[in-house]
């Protein structure tokens, strides 16, 4: 065993230490301009993730909670409307569909976590307006079975890409499936900020006219006032270390992706542990790892000599799936592989402030733990 190691789950400092100077700079040059809301950084931020990711339209919001309940608003779902979203996604997800009135109709999750085609689509009715594909861990859903689902039974794609940003299916990029997709910006995204943002991207131009004016007061161009709107605008200082940040993401990405087959090429073969698929498991799937999202018998055990040997884990959503927050008034929803899947799972530590000594270390920890 090595010298003992303290590695956190995620390193804010080291990131921010890593590119101090730049970053500074970058401050600088925003507030010497005194140019904080809706100034040229977001507009060139927008159009870089367009040219990034292909989609038409891409909108700076203020968080990536925000982005899904303008973008559903935009696209005109509401009361009466059923949506089918995993319950293995963050609360925001479902949260938005509640408030623009719309039912959330929880939905079971597959053997590599994403959200079950099968699952949705015995959950249709005749209520049911659109699907929320959630784009968990960098990894995109069966694009080609969701969007058969859709096909027969004339509903929305309307895509949680919170975590996805980059991932791709068949070539096509996480966010630019639906009518619309969302990104979050939060810190300890793929793209993280230093605080809150989001984005909205689609193809479709009412959709990015509705959007572009429920966040700014429903003002147009001229600054006049021709619609209901919020207050839900990126921040421009934001968007300028975003667009500094996106010069390295492609690098970021393929850090993301080489940890992981680290982490494959070391527990890959142990019996106690499911591993997520390989970064070149399935020639479909481009998946970029905004998480390691491990099964593991004796996962209790495991993440608390994990803790003693110095390696910070947890479990996405604080260990619950949405249909279990009993407070929420979900009833009857029977999800036995979100259930089973909540009883093995946690995240390893996964960003690009991890050395691969690092990553040797916390798989030496867990092998030590099977005895192996
Ligand atoms: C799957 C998912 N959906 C939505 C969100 C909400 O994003 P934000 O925290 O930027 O509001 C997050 C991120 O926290 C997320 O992981």
């Amino acid at each position: 065993m090595q010298q003992r190691r303290t590695i956190p789950f995620f390193n804010y400092p080291a990131l921010f230490a890593a590119q101090e100077p730049e970053l500074m700079a970058v401050l600088r040059d925003v507030c010497g301009r005194g140019a904080y809301i809706l100034q040229r950084d977001c507009r060139e931020f927008e159009e870089n993730v367009a040219k990034f990711t292909g989609a038409k339209h891409v909108l700076g919001v203020a968080n990536g909670t925000d982005a899904i309940w303008l973008g559903l608003r935009a696209v005109g779902i509401g009361p009466g409307d059923e949506v089918i979203v995993p319950s293995h996604t963050y609360i925001a997800s479902v949260a938005s569909i509640h408030f623009v009135g719309a039912t959330p109709v929880l939905a079971d999750c597959g053997p590599d976590h994403m959200l079950d085609p099968q699952s949705v689509h015995k959950l249709v009715t005749k209520r049911t307006r659109a699907i929320m594909p959630v784009q968990l861990n960098g990894r995109t859903c069966d694009m080609d079975a969701l969007q058969a689902i859709a096909d027969e039974h004339d509903l929305m794609i309307v895509e949680d890409a919170a975590q996805g940003l980059g991932s791709k299916f068949k070539g096509r990029m996480a966010g630019t499936f639906g009518k619309f997709g969302t990104i979050s910006l939060y810190p300890a995204k793929l793209l993280g900020c230093f605080g809150d943002g989001g984005l909205v991207m689609t193809n479709d131009d009412e959709v990015a006219r509705r959007v572009g004016l429920l966040r700014d007061h429903g003002r147009n161009e001229e600054g006049k006032v021709v619609a209901w709107g919020f207050n839900s605008r990126l921040d421009n200082l934001q968007a300028a270390i975003l667009n500094f940040k996106m010069k390295s993401f492609p690098q970021a990405l393929e850090r993301r992706r080489a940890i992981a087959a680290r982490y494959q090429a070391r527990l890959g073969s142990l019996a106690e542990m499911t591993l997520p698929p390989a970064p070149d498991a399935d020639p479909r799937h481009y998946d970029v790892y905004q998480n390691y999202e491990v099964e593991a018998d004796r996962r209790d055990e495991l993440r608390a000599y994990l803790e003693e040997q110095g390696v910070r884990t947890i479990i996405q959503w604080g260990g619950t799936p949405v249909h279990q927050f009993a407070e929420l008034g979900f009833k009857d929803v029977n999800l036995p592989a979100t259930d089973r899947l909540f009883k093995r799972c946690f995240l390893l530590p996964m960003h690009t402030a991890l050395s691969d000594e690092d990553v040797d270390y916390i798989c030496d920890a867990i092998r030590a733990f099977y005895g192996k």
